[in-house]
């Protein structure tokens, strides 16, 4: 047993644990740490005689699909139904068995939230945060269409995409919030929404995972948290434990966004909500996800997110990947155990059939029956080298690069700007730091294949963060790319200093030599993150806070560029004069280079506003935002409530280096006129599906997406250049232990030339004026006058004015 374990663990050594259960590792019965749990934890959200499985019925839209899977379902055997709700192993990340007897195919799953993952003749798309750092509902949709197009073309049916808010940005140390959106529940519930229908209307079924409170890597499951390989009982998943109202306020608003637009499928999450496995969370799947939000489509676990037989069969789980084989792990679960517990009477019948009739509806509803996929042809799984099998397929449209430098310039934000920029055809220009270029071991050494980023190497720019959320980049298109392209064009000098370390021998000296004659010096900094683990601080990456202190010796005028995941301290230097700018470039893609350069140079003024608060320390931020423990059982408290991120910082009266929200540009905006039109009353025509959440003043015939009344507000650029501004609404909900300010809408003035104005408008939905009441477990409006603001950021709010409720 001894020599089998370390077996396995030198088989896993070169590979970070997670990316075996991503599905990037071997393929293997672990039968050794096999464990068979069949039973409930006995937490009251696993019961599911409480919270019952509800049987689908096709809700708004699907009915004729659904029409469609049930008659396919009822014809299938006991064995057949638990065929297609048992992942079977095939060259995709997850695929679900065939019922050939009646024409259904293996479906492939392939991840993930920026294109087709491991998968060669793809593009690597921008990160979620950065599409969510564009404030742009239009550049959302048309991403997720992009991406969404691809995984068609892959042969991919079921993409593990988007990242809906789980994780949502509890703590800004989450090593992998960057593949979703913002620490918003309502701007992530808006990019969530675009995500879907883009991904839809490409006839590909979408994921909106990790449903829920998935806030943090540690201790996410214990494969991959014991030295790479797992021992039974050593330890449960990380417990999200959060209340009534934080739950439906917070953490439930994005996936009821998703829910709406049509997503085929959710993702159930690894960790534990209120101590049951979330997978087998009666109370979340059964009664929130289908009945609450009435959703109709199938929950598929993450990968093995699924930890027992029965308490997951019968509350809310509908596909368990990956299935037998390679959850071994953790016990076959579902497989011919099932098929037992369906023929001796345990569980329903009926209950596995709405299993399939859940996953197949998606399959009907896009067509994918009358126009199957191509056949996915490339190895994801069992390979680590990740070696097409049978030649290579380029799905990349021509149309692509220039999308994804669209996002890209339209997600810089320019944090501080003395002067120095927009550039100025500097002739002599310096370059500092290697994220200004190529990764020495080549584009895909950080974030894809085998997920391995050693901090130590030569990265070269980061374009993407790391785990399932990568995705191959083609090329990368660097900033010194470029810079250099630029250059040549302006007949321009360009030296860069590349060595990331200020103790490479010669790097101080080439800096001392090379700064002081250069017109400006370019700092490119970065920070890389991914899935499997946190972020254990803010620093900078590598040799950055000393090349800050070489830049700010040597030049007076030092342009800092920073891509990241999220937040770093940049306190040491942000307010040194020399100093003239900063600007954040988040994970671009493959056009990096393309997608930053027009703004340094002015050719597109910078819009991007940030998606979470830049605090200054991690102090700043909510207590015990990851927990570090070797418990058994290991739980935390969401004791800060709805109040995250800029809440957190406006209740606790807390400064941040900059706001939520904020974001520069080369012009000025002018905020007037405000109007609160209620007359303006309008039936929700925005929701793909019903959800069936309850509100006080239901009539049978109402929604919680009527709009109740639009505000109107007058951008004006009084600057000298075009631009583009994001325009934010906040609503002050009266009332008790209320967040002093919510964001209940944007609309992005697009290209205003000097001297132009643009009316922006904001539909508020009567859910956007709306708490939860857990009394009497619906919404409510509550009664008294609310305070709306508008503005450019969450603390620069020029506009003013106020809705009464009735
Ligand atoms: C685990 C990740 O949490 C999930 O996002 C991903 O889709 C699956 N692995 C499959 O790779």
């Amino acid at each position: 047993m001894v020599l089998a374990g370390a077996i396995v663990a030198a088989l896993l050594a070169p590979y970070p644990a997670f990316a075996y259960f991503n599905g990037l590792g071997f393929n293997f019965e672990r039968s050794l740490f096999r464990r068979d749990l069949n039973t409930t934890d006995g937490s009251e959200y696993g019961d599911s005689t409480k919270w019952p499985a509800p049987f689908a019925n096709g809700g708004r839209s699907w009915a004729a699909a659904f029409a469609k899977a049930n008659a396919t379902a009822s014809q299938m055997t006991v064995e057949e139904l638990v065929n297609m709700t048992t992942g079977v192993v095939g060259l995709c990340v997850g695929e679900t068995g065939a019922v050939p007897r009646l024409g259904i195919p293996q479906m492939c799953l392939q991840d993930g939230p920026i294109g087709p993952r491991a998968v060669y003749g793809s593009s690597q798309f921008p990160a979620g945060v950065t599409v969510a750092a564009t404030w742009d509902r239009e550049l959302m949709y048309a991403r997720a269409r992009a991406m969404g197009q691809e995984f068609h073309d892959q042969g991919v049916h079921i993409a593990l995409a988007p990242v809906t808010g789980g994780p949502l940005g509890r703590t800004p140390l989450q090593g992998r919030a960057w593949e979703g959106f913002s620490a918003d529940p309502y701007a992530t519930g808006v990019a969530s929404y675009q995500s879907v229908l883009g991904i839809t209307h490409a006839g590909v079924a979408s994921v909106a995972k990790h449903w829920i409170a998935y806030e943090q890597e540690t201790s996410r499951n214990i494969f991959v948290e014991v030295d790479g390989f797992s021992q039974a009982d050593i330890q449960l998943p990380i417990s999200s434990n959060l209340d009534d109202l934080t739950m439906h306020e917070l953490y439930m608003w994005s996936f009821a966004e998703a829910v709406r637009a049509g997503t085929s499928h959710v993702m159930c999450s690894y960790n534990r909500i209120n101590d049951t496995h979330s997978c087998s969370n009666a109370k979340g799947l059964n009664n929130l996800l289908k009945k609450e939000l009435n959703f109709q489509g199938g929950v598929i676990s993450d990968w093995g997110g699924q930890w027992n037989t029965i308490p997951s069969a019968e509350n809310g789980l509908d596909v368990g990947m990956p299935g037998a084989g390679f959850a071994a792990e953790l016990g076959n679960f579902w497989g011919e155990t099932l098929v037992d517990l369906v023929n001796n009477g345990t569980v329903s019948k009926a209950v596995v059939r709405d299993k399939v009739v859940r996953l197949l509806t998606g399959y009907y509803y896009l067509g994918q029956d009358v126009s199957p996929l191509p056949e996915f042809v490339y190895n994801t799984i069992g390979s680590p080298t990740l070696n097409a099998t049978s030649g290579y397929r380029n799905v990349r449209k021509p149309s692509s690069p220039k999308l994804i430098k669209d996002i890209g310039l339209a997600s810089v934000t320019l944090l501080k700007n003395t002067g120095s920029l927009p550039l100025k055809h500097p002739q002599r220009i310096a370059v500092l730091g290697n994220d200004a270029t190529d990764n020495v071991l080549g584009p895909n050494a950080c974030g894809t294949g085998n997920s391995a980023c050693d901090v130590s190497n030569l990265n070269g720019t980061l374009s993407t963060g790391g785990g399932s959320g990568a995705a191959i980049a083609p090329y990368i298109v660097t900033p010194l790319d470029a810079l250099q392209q630029r250059a040549i064009e302006d007949n321009a000098e360009i030296a860069a200093v590349v060595a990331n370390s200020t103790t490479t021998i010669g790097a101080e000296d080439a800096i001392a030599s090379l700064l002081p004659d250069a017109d400006v010096t370019l700092v490119f900094l970065n920070r890389y993150s991914a899935e499997g683990a946190d972020i254990p601080n803010f620093d900078i990456a590598g040799d950055g806070d000393n090349l800050m202190d070489l830049a700010v010796t040597y030049s007076s005028n030092v342009v800092v560029v920073i891509h990241t995941t999220g937040v770093v301290d940049i306190e040491k230097w942000a307010d040194n004069p020399n100093v003239t700018a900063i600007l954040v470039a988040y994970l671009p893609g493959q056009e990096a280079g393309n997608g930053l350069v027009p703004v340094l140079y002015g050719d597109v003024a910078p819009s991007g506003k940030l998606p979470w608060t830049w605090g200054k320390s991690v102090d700043d931020y909510p207590p015990n935002g990851v927990i570090y423990t070797d418990d058994y059982s290991p739980e935390s408290n969401f004791t800060e409530g709805v109040f995250i991120d800029y809440r957190w910082f406006d209740k606790k009266g807390i400064t941040p280096r900059y706001e939520f929200g904020f974001g520069l540009s080369y012009t000025t905006f002018g905020y007037s006129d405000i109007i609160v039109d209620e007359g303006r009353w309008a039936k929700d025509d925005t929701s793909v599906m019903d959800t069936a959440e309850p509100f006080e003043m239901w009539n049978g015939k109402n929604s919680l997406y009527d709009v109740l009344f639009t505000v109107f507000a007058t951008i004006t650029n009084t600057g000298n250049v075009t631009g583009s501004e994001v325009a934010q609404l906040y609503i002050s909900i009266p009332g008790d232990n209320q967040p002093v300010r919510q964001l209940r809408g944007f609309d992005k003035a697009k290209d205003l030339a000097p001297g132009d104005s643009a009316v922006v408008s904001f539909p508020i939905r009567r859910k956007d004026v709306s708490s939860w009441s857990v009394v009497d477990q619906y919404w409510y409006i509550p009664s008294g006058t609310f305070g709306i603001s508008v503005g450019g950021s969450s603390r620069n709010l020029p506009l003013n004015a106020t809705w009464t409720s009735q």
